[in-house]
């Protein structure tokens, strides 16, 4: 990869020379290990490896560290400027579903989408798409819709909506949760009733047609733990992409979302690992695509929390980073500021959540260490066909961090 070319300094006086080169040096080194410059311009200290971002971090063995983003953590400059400073991958948490996407019949809004891809866009980041075909978080529009409607309706919402982000997110969760938890097989949501099994292979022959670029995935929750209705899970699911893939559908990988539990017991992974085994056999891409760590069956003591939070994050990516076909890691969050899990899964004593890496307060609790350790000594991941994208991405996100220090520089008199 040829660095981007830097137009030579005009003549500045000797020490400024010197302040400069040294500077720039700085700023090189900070941002090839892929460590965002915040747009406010600060530069950010690199003084030892707890300062690596999880980013950078998960970048030094060929894998992607991600965050979902609600519309209201987007808005907040303090946690966006730790976003940008931590993450290579951005997903809306609700933004690209269809109750904000097509919340009239024919009438879509991209807004939350595109304001997603912006920022991506500006910082060399990756974008997911979250989700095409799900059964929940659908607009009220659809209950009045007859049965017989809904193959065309499903099938002109993906091709809008892929189609409007042609070219620009690297994957999306086209499925979203197919497997019932009962073991009955496929969940028997509005899109089951009105075409069948085959909602699936349709759903991604649309989603490829419309942006034959992105990696396609399904994506399962409930599949990490050692209990038989998890096993149960893994089973159909693996029947599932076997079938898919005997019948050539453009399937491209499978998303793990990994919304684990802390309790009294730790953590078990040996079932899961074995099945990314299996998956990987199939020659599918893996991706975590939801991670973080329910507290509310811990005692209240924030201390004991991080701790116990910390070990299962530890336990589960040793479990998943030692399969190279794992090339992403994205948590539901970035910090417990912004959690799902408060208003769907809160703590009975009303503390908040402390599921995630940071901390309300936007720091680092002892999760991100144990993060970024297991990524930093897992397996490098496989190269997979998508990931020039995210080279090029990169390279374009070198060259505008080059453009951010020269305006730092500006800004101090120190270029003119
Ligand atoms: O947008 C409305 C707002 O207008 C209204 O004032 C407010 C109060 O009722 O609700 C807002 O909608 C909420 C929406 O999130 C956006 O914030 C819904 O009530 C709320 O139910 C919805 O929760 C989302 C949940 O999916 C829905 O099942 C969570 O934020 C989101 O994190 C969660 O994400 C899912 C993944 O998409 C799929 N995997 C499971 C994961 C957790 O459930």
């Amino acid at each position: 990869m040829t660095p981007p070319q830097i137009p030579p300094p005009r003549p500045v006086p000797e020490a400024a020379a010197r302040r400069v080169v040294l500077v720039r040096a700085f700023l090189l080194l900070a941002l090839l290990g892929n460590t965002a410059c915040a747009m406010s311009g600060q530069i950010q200290e690199r003084t030892s490896r707890s300062s690596v971002s999880l980013g950078a971090a998960a970048q030094h063995r060929g894998r992607v560290y991600g965050s979902a983003v609600s519309q209201q953590a987007l808005e907040d400059r303090d946690f966006r400027s730790l976003l940008l400073q931590q993450v290579g991958s951005l997903t809306p948490e609700n933004g690209l579903k269809w109750e904000v996407v097509q919340p009239q019949r024919g009438h879509f809004d991209f807004r939350q989408g595109d304001a997603l891809l912006r920022l991506a866009r500006r910082h060399g980041l990756e974008m997911r798409g979250h989700t095409l075909v799900w059964g929940q978080q659908e607009p009220p529009w659809l209950q009045t819709v007859a049965s017989s409607d809904l193959g065309p309706i499903l099938k002109a919402h993906i091709q809008m909506v892929v189609g409007h982000y042609r070219g620009q997110l690297r994957s999306w969760d086209v499925i979203n949760e197919p497997i019932s938890d009962d073991g009955s097989g496929l969940r028997r949501h509005r899109w089951w009733r009105a075409l069948g099994p085959e909602y699936i292979a349709l759903a991604l022959e649309w989603a490829h047609q419309s942006d034959p670029g992105a990696r396609l995935l399904i994506n399962e929750y409930g599949l990490e733990a050692e209990t038989p209705a998890a096993a149960t899970k893994r089973r159909g699911l693996l029947a599932l992409l076997r079938q898919l893939q005997r019948r050539d559908v453009p399937l491209h990988g499978l998303g793990i979302q990994a919304h684990l539990q802390a309790g009294p017991a730790p953590g078990r992974y040996d079932a899961l690992a074995e099945f990314l085994k299996q998956v990987q056999a199939l020659g599918l891409e893996i991706q975590i695509t939801e991670l973080d760590v329910d507290d509310r069956q811990l005692p209240g003591d924030p201390e004991l929390r991080d701790r116990v939070v910390a070990a299962e994050y530890d336990r589960f990516l040793a479990a998943v980073l030692s399969n190279p076909a794992v090339r992403q890691v994205t948590t539901w969050g970035l910090s417990d500021r912004y959690t799902w899990l408060n208003s769907q899964a809160p703590r009975p004593d009303g503390r908040g959540q402390r599921a995630l890496p940071f901390d309300e307060a936007l720091q680092a609790k002892r999760a991100v260490a144990v993060m970024r350790e297991r990524f930093t000594r897992a397996t490098s991941a496989t190269v997979s066909r998508g990931d020039r994208i995210a080279t090029e991405q990169s390279t374009q996100k070198e060259a505008d961090g080059i453009e951010r220090a020269d305006a730092v520089l500006l800004q101090q008199g120190i270029l003119r």
